[in-house]
């Protein structure tokens, strides 16, 4: 099964007949291989300002709309220090590419909060490969970095004065250095064929990864991609889904996006593959500003109310939560 070539993918893709069988065969491999705790993640999204221009985010800069926030060192802290106390064994740390934040702050609030025996996971965009090993060498465990598509011309046209042989180097120079590399895409992106969320589903193979996150692009009102349609739900969690089957012991969140779509999207995401949710950990005031998409979840919620939720919501399908590290552990089979 995790043989799959990429004309089965396609094939599987297209074809809307099997899907319920689909999401049941990726649910077993999913508890055969990582079993049945779920692993929450305590998401901090430390800041909404961004110098890149990607056409579908509303944290783009060219976003005159969004009203801007950093969230102080001290606050970052704060937040992490709460969760930690909440029970979450992972701490994400995530933001726009927002240069304020320099390599000595970002590295002094990793030593911050590795003092509170968790893993930390960054989400902070491309960088030096200089400020990746300052980063790890601070502590960080993990590091996610979406190829949001493997279709150059898709890439390049979602992506003004970036360049998809960085993004690739970026994810190497992450793996080489030891972080536990996450990765993912966006399904539904005008202009996308299936032809490359096959090649998508490959690459997330081909490098390894050990963590992908995969959610439907949904239509921001202030960014050039307003008019276009939502990516399917149903897309999204077939793709979801295959990516389990053919990395059978690896990472993968229910993502927000799918929540977003569908009102029981998370759930429905970890009875089709999923084995992790990175519910928000900082309060109310920030998180309708990280406004990446509209119609964000949580927005109105604070952080226990989002634990106590998750948490309700995994046990009333029969799964636990888990209370390890949730490190990638590699099945050999
Ligand atoms: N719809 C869905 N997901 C989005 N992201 C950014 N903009 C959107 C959107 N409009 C995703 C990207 C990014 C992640 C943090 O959020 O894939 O990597
Ligand atoms: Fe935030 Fe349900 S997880 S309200």
């Amino acid at each position: 099964m995790n043989n799959l070539t990429k004309s089965e993918i396609i094939n599987i893709l297209k074809d809307n007949t099997q899907d319920e069988q689909l999401f049941k065969t990726a649910d077993e491999i999913r508890k055969k291989n990582v079993g049945n705790k779920v692993h929450l993640r305590g998401l901090i999204e430390f800041s909404n300002i961004c110098k890149r221009t990607c056409k579908y985010c509303g944290l783009r800069a060219e976003n005159k709309t969004l009203e801007r926030y950093r969230i102080s060192e001290e606050d970052i802290i704060f937040y992490a220090k709460q969760a930690s106390e909440m029970g979450y064994k992972t701490i994400v740390l995530q933001s726009g590419e927002d240069e304020y934040f320099s390599q000595e702050t970002i590295c002094k609030i990793i030593n911050e909060i590795k003092k509170l025996d968790v893993a930390l996971t960054l989400s902070i965009g491309e960088k030096s490969y200089d400020e990746y090993k300052a980063y790890k060498d601070a502590g960080a465990d993990r590091y996610l970095i979406r190829i949001e598509t493997t279709d150059k011309e898709l890439y390049k046209q979602m992506h003004p004065h970036m360049n998809y042989e960085n993004r690739i180097k970026c994810l190497n120079y992450i793996k080489e250095l030891g972080y536990e590399v996450g990765t993912g895409c966006l399904v539904g992106l005008p202009g996308q064929t299936i032809d490359s969320l096959a090649d998508d589903i490959l690459f997330f193979k081909s490098i390894n990864a050990d963590m992908v996150g995969i959610g439907p692009f949904i239509a921001h009102p202030e960014t050039p991609l307003k008019d276009a349609s939502n990516g399917s739900f149903n897309l999204a969690l077939k793709v979801m889904a295959l990516t389990r089957i053919i990395l059978p012991d690896i990472n993968i969140p229910a993502t927000t996006a799918m929540e977003t779509l569908n009102p029981n999207g998370r759930i429905i995401a970890l009875q089709s593959g999923a084995n992790v949710v990175m519910p928000n950990v900082t309060s109310k005031e920030y998180r309708a500003k990280y406004e990446i998409y509209p119609n964000k979840i949580c927005i109105n919620e604070n952080p226990t109310q989002c634990r106590g939720c998750i948490e309700g919501k995994i046990k009333a399908i029969g799964r636990t939560i888990a209370e390890d590290f949730g490190f990638h552990k590699k099945v050999i089979s």
